[in-house]
């Protein structure tokens, strides 16, 4: 199929042209909207979250007092690293503003697709967990599920799900795909729209945060939605995209595939700090140029550590902006500043997820598959 745009939800690289894709999938700008309903978390004001399908309806249900939730997964590979704090950030916001939140370990799909270890992704997904609690989402607002402990009306929605999908419209979404990803898209359908089950809770309004490489799986929930209207009365997800941090390494996003290009949750504070100061910058050749000229922090992995995570007031972050185009600052500082302010964080972090560890409050949280 020449010419069509695809995105491999399980392929490495950063996507970067995003207006492009955009356009091309009907995604809408969501700037407008922030301002328009007065958003004022960094994520929403930084363009960080910069694109959503029906984010607008889905508010407004919010803002009349209806029932709405949030529902977004994650495969328990490996450690957890800073773009998945990034990630509970965003859920412990929607959290805040009212939104029942549910989060999938995405079990199924680590075994079938990235072949992990049964045991190593149970232990994964319930540190994950751990780590989404000592980040500040609140358990007893929230639900979390490992897909292979989930109950027979989720599973039956699978069955169902592939009774109304063609091979070539799957094609068309997501290219060549084995078995094992034909089973792994079915279930992340499910997990988008079992809410609106009774047995679920009834959701009929469901806001899916993600970053971009997950589309291709809001447009096949959002087709079969729609042909199951009838049938189970389901109705379309909202969805709101993010943009990935960039990997330290300056080759794409950051990724556990390259270890160097991320920061790992549990990361020695020597090793997190290293990190930054061997970091590719928007930096220039010299520091007389750098002087001269100012860097570019719209190409710097390092202006992406504060945007993203580590400097939450906009004045302070628009300051550091400033500094560096203007050239008054130059990366080695820079970096030093916010090694020291990543320390600080993940030290922070390292305690809470500690407490939650001691107390057990993951396993309470979280049913454990039983093989
Ligand atoms: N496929 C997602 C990933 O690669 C994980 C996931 C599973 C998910 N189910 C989901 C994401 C539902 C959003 C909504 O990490
Ligand atoms: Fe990046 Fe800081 Fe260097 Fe600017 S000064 S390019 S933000 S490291």
């Amino acid at each position: 199929m020449a010419g069509v745009a695809r995105i491999d939800p399980w392929g490495f690289d950063a996507v970067s042209e995003y207006g492009e894709l955009m356009e091309q999938f009907g995604i809408s700008p969501i700037n407008e909207l922030v301002k328009s309903a007065g958003l004022r978390h960094f994520l929403f004001t930084r363009g960080i979250i910069f694109g959503h399908r029906d984010f607008d309806s889905w508010l407004g249900a919010l803002r009349r007092g209806e029932k709405v939730a949030v529902l977004t997964g994650v495969m328990p590979t490996g450690k957890p690293h800073l773009a998945t704090l990034v990630l509970f950030e965003e859920l412990r916001l929607l959290q805040e503003m009212g939104a029942h939140v549910k989060f999938a370990v995405a079990d199924a799909e680590a075994y079938s697709v990235r072949r992990e270890e049964r045991k190593e992704a149970i232990e994964n997904g319930l540190e994950l967990v751990a780590h989404a609690i000592a980040w500040g989402i609140d358990p007893s607002r929230a639900e979390f599920y490992f897909q292979t402990a989930m109950d027979d009306n989720y599973y039956r929605l699978i069955q169902m799900f592939s009774r109304k999908v063609t091979m070539a419209e799957l094609e068309a979404i997501y290219g060549d795909l084995s078995p094992s990803k034909i089973v792994s898209v079915l279930t992340q359908a499910a997990d988008i729209l079992h809410l609106q089950l009774p047995s679920y809770g009834g959701y009929r309004y469901v806001l899916v945060p993600v970053g971009i490489d997950q589309d291709p799986h809001l447009r096949l929930a959002r087709d079969l939605a729609e042909r199951f209207r009838g049938e189970l009365g389901l109705e379309r997800p909202a969805s709101i995209y993010h943009k990935l941090m960039r990997g330290l390494d300056g080759g794409g996003k950051m990724s556990k595939s390259r270890p160097d290009s991320a920061i790992f949750v549990d990361d020695d504070e020597e090793v997190a700090a290293r990190k930054v100061m061997n970091a590719f910058t928007g930096g220039r050749a010299t520091a007389e140029e750098q002087r001269k000229l100012g860097g570019e922090p719209h190409k710097c992995p390092v202006y992406d550590l504060y945007a993203f995570l580590l400097v939450r007031d906009d004045k302070a972050l628009a300051s550091i902006y400033e500094e560096c185009t203007t050239g008054k600052i130059l990366c080695g500082e820079c970096k030093r500043r916010a090694a020291e302010l990543l320390v600080k964080m993940l030290r922070e972090h390292k305690e809470r997820y500690r407490k939650v560890i001691d107390s057990g409050m993951h396993l309470k949280a979280i049913r454990t598959p039983s093989f």
